[in-house]
């Protein structure tokens, strides 16, 4: 059974910064509030008409460049992001317009977990040999659902998007996915209207219906209940321990979850990534994307263990353990 690599990673960010000072002139909240309770300085924010797709394109295109391949090279393209261009098509689909790709595409929807299911997908795809090739996108424009004049969510999110090739391999490069789902949290993070259950109404809109509502606290406490769990049952389905772990690179969401699971798992905080300083929670790019500024800052070494792990909206959680195969 060949095994699925990540030949390439890439991530685009949109131009626009938004600082914590930009947000003291839009709510009553302070940069010392938001560094102190969440670790972000900035984040970026998609411009007037700048689509999921877009954003996904851009980091797509380069992951291509980066792995050395041409469109017509992708067998499969799978997107994970839970603010999609509409309703349908698939942002995946508008995606291979943009790209000139001519396979498969398709949406994963596990919100900030979306990654690693998508992840997952393609892997499978690779080892049971229906694809050779596969490019896996997390992008999200969580700005488009987010009330600006709700401070307890506004601070938390920005867009962008990162993409890996993954490829079938002699090289064990994929090792282990455990994924979960609990849905008795559904109501803790959710965007109540414009789907099937509450189309958008008038009434709705004006409500604040179409912007994302969250239990902070709730989401706060089983992320750092079950991310240090999943991440031991991945390393276990791997026979590997939290000691092997050269990165930690969790979904950047706030800095004292990811301090907090660290400490769970014994993983030191030179091994882990920490940068949400700035980018805030770009959900579904969010692993990507610092799993590009790792690599772009000479961090990666061939042979290093990686354990990729998420949690979101769902509630959902994940954990892939990597190993990386690249030289440069
Ligand atoms: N500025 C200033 N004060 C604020 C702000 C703000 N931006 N936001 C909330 N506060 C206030 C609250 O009103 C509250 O005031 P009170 O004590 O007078 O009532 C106080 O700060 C404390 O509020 P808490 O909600 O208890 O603050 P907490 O320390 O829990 O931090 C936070 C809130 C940052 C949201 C945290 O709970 C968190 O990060 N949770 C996880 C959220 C998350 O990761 N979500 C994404 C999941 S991924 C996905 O799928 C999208």
């Amino acid at each position: 059974m060949p095994s699925a690599s990540l030949i390439s990673v890439a991530s685009w960010l949109p131009e626009r910064r938004l600082t914590n000072a930009d947000l003291e002139k839009m709510v009553d909240t302070s940069d010392e509030w938001i560094r102190n309770r969440t670790g972000i300085g900035e984040r970026r924010i998609a411009a007037e008409g700048e689509a999921t797709s877009d954003l996904a394109a851009h980091a797509g295109t380069l992951a291509l460049e980066r792995a050395g391949l041409a469109p017509a090279d992708i067998d499969m393209l799978v997107l994970a992001t839970s603010t999609p261009d509409m309703v349908f098509p698939s942002s995946a689909c508008i995606t291979q317009a943009k790209m000139g790709l001519t396979c498969p595409a398709f949406d994963v929807n596990a919100a900030c977990t979306g990654f690693i299911y998508a992840l997952d997908v393609a892997t499978a795809m690779i080892e049971s040999g229906r694809a050779r090739t596969v490019l896996v996108i997390g992008a999200d424009v969580l700005s488009s659902v987010i009330d600006y004049t709700d401070r307890s969510t506004c601070v938390l999110f920005g867009d962008g998007a990162g993409a890996v090739v993954m490829q079938a391999s002699d090289e064990p490069g994929v090792l282990s996915i455990h994924l979960g789902a609990d849905a008795s949290g559904v109501d803790l993070l959710y965007v109540p209207a414009g789907g099937s259950a509450a189309p958008m109404t008038a009434e709705r809109l004006a409500a604040g219906e179409g912007y994302l509502k969250m239990n902070g606290s709730e989401v706060f406490k089983f992320a750092v209940r079950m991310i240090p769990k999943v991440t031991n049952l991945a390393l276990a389905d791997s026979g590997l321990t939290a000691a092997d772990v050269d990165w930690l690179v969790p979904h950047q969401a706030n800095q004292r979850i990811t301090d907090t699971v660290a400490q769970r798992l014994g993983i030191p905080h030179e091994h882990v990534v920490c940068r949400i300083e700035d980018t805030g929670n770009t959900s579904a790019a969010s692993i990507p994307i610092v799993l590009d500024f790792l690599q772009r800052d000479g961090h990666l070494r061939p042979g290093n263990i990686l354990a990729l792990v998420g949690f979101g909206a769902g509630l959902t959680y994940g954990a892939a353990i990597v190993r990386w195969t690249r030289e440069d």
